[in-house]
């Protein structure tokens, strides 16, 4: 039996994600046409032995109900269902919470997935090296640039047996170019004593610090660590546990080939968007819009949207549900939301624009192209460091030929004179 959970995060957290996590909780943000963890549990619904997946996270109760509901029927052989922390209680203290939930039906494994990242997530191949090497955990890594490498986990492994050798999490030194993509594979019997071993750490360390003369330290006395309180709880997977998995010597990484970003700040839904679109256009899904002379592939456009067959969409655009398009606009490499209208002869590049926003005709909202490999979304510009993609909040107005570049509006913002490089407040 294998499980997933999937760490969805909590309202405290997605604030680089701002100004569109203001309107909706990160997980549920549509790329593609779909939301953020859709694509997660897509991936998990191809495992083929994968019957449950729990969404461990801080936000409210009702926050995923619906999700859940349309996915339940979306993929009925899946139990899904959201486990709710208390409090923000790390990557790892989840996991330990709800360590009852996840051992239920005695799975002898389980997947751990960061719902903030966009993957192809090849979680058959990481089952197989699994099983091929009797692991204990499987991670799953990616090459990144030399300078990129730091922001992230790194891990150093052996190339040939591809055993995990040292893991550091977002080290102050270069140590190694492949990273944690932040999708695991543990094994039931190990994750939850290593887990367990750690609160244990933790508990004693503090107490030798107070009583540091204490001669007769009695460390049976701190054997239960869950009578300590809340604190103890909070738990980071990449910190207090993964560094010491290595130290087991059955801890293995898989590396994938394949496309890889994180899902930070609002301007990375745009590869995101990107990539997971290519993905759907390789794959032959019909809600791919059918290419033609004003249809540059991939570009997802929902039913329910009107698009005038004269504005020219694409590559990479999807247009969200009752959005309306107008005659002679241009939209490439953008994210148009909900009711958002772009009048005609408007020119979107490089952009989102947030639900119910209208941009005038002849307008142009503009972001800055990154190179593909990039896993960053900020560029200099002039010497200051600017959004290279350019964001307009919920119910923001662009009047007629005004022009917005690389500028981040939050909601409800009215812009009627050209702006540049700015964060419109
Ligand atoms: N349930 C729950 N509770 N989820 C949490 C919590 C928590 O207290 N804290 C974070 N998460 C979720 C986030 O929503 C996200 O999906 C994931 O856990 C990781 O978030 P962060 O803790 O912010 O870590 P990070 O994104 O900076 O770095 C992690 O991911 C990188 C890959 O994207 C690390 O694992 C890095 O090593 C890794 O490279
Ligand atoms: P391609 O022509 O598709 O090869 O685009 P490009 O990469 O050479 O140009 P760029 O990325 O600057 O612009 C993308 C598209 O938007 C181009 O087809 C331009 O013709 C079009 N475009 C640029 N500015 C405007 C504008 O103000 N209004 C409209 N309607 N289209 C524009």
């Amino acid at each position: 039996v294998t499980k997933a959970v999937i760490l969805v995060g909590g309202p405290s957290r997605g604030t680089r994600f701002r100004p569109l996590s203001l309107d909706v909780p990160k997980p549920l943000f549509e790329v593609a046409g779909h939301s953020i963890i859709w694509h997660c549990l897509k991936a998990v619904s191809k495992v083929p032995e994968l019957k449950e997946v729990i969404l461990i996270g801080y936000y409210d109760e009702n926050v995923f109900r619906d999700f859940i509901k349309d996915s339940s029927r979306e993929f009925p052989q899946i139990k899904i269902q959201y486990l709710r922390e208390y409090q923000a209680l790390g990557t790892a203290g989840g996991l330990y919470h709800f360590r009852d939930a996840i051992l239920k039906g005695k799975p002898d494994r389980f997947f751990v997935l960061n719902s903030d990242v966009c993957c192809s997530f090849p979680l058959e191949a990481m089952l197989k090296l699994f099983e091929e090497k009797d692991a204990e955990a499987v991670i799953l890594g990616t090459r990144v640039s030399n300078d990129a490498a730091s922001n992230f986990g790194c891990i150093v492994s052996d190339a040939h047996s591809k055993r995990v050798l040292h893991y550091v999490e977002k080290p102050e030194s270069h140590i190694s170019s492949l990273i944690n993509c932040g999708v695991y594979l543990f094994a039931t019997e190990c994750i939850f004593p290593s887990i367990r071993s750690a609160i244990k750490r933790k508990t004693e360390r503090p107490r030798m610090i107070s009583y540091p003369s204490s001669e007769n330290l009695d460390t049976s006395y701190v054997a239960d660590p869950e009578e300590d309180g809340e604190k103890n709880e909070v738990l980071r997977l990449e910190q207090d546990i993964l560094s010491d998995l290595a130290d087991s010597n059955r801890f293995f990484v898989h590396e994938t080939k394949d496309f890889w970003r994180q899902i930070k700040t609002a301007g990375s839904a745009v590869p995101a968007n990107a990539l997971y679109l290519a993905k759907a256009f390789q794959s032959q899904s019909p809600e791919i819009a059918t290419p033609s002379a004003n249809i540059v592939p991939p570009v997802f456009i929902h039913p329910t949207a009107t698009v005038d067959p004269t504005a020219k969409l694409g590559p990479n655009v999807s247009v969200g549900p009752k959005a309306i398009i107008g005659a002679g606009a241009r939209v490439k490499e953008a994210i148009v939301l909900e009711e958002a209208e772009i009048k005609h002869d408007a020119c979107v590049l490089y952009a989102i624009i947030g639900w119910n926003s209208r941009v005038g005709a002849w307008a142009r909202v503009e972001g800055t192209p990154t190179p593909v490999t990039s896993h960053t979304t900020s560029i200099i510009k002039n010497g200051v460091k600017v959004q290279s993609i350019t964001i307009l909040g919920k119910e923001c107005g662009v009047g007629d030929e005004v022009r917005v570049q690389n500028c981040i509006c939050l909601p409800y913002k009215e812009l009627k004179r050209d702006v540049s490089n700015e964060v419109i407040m």
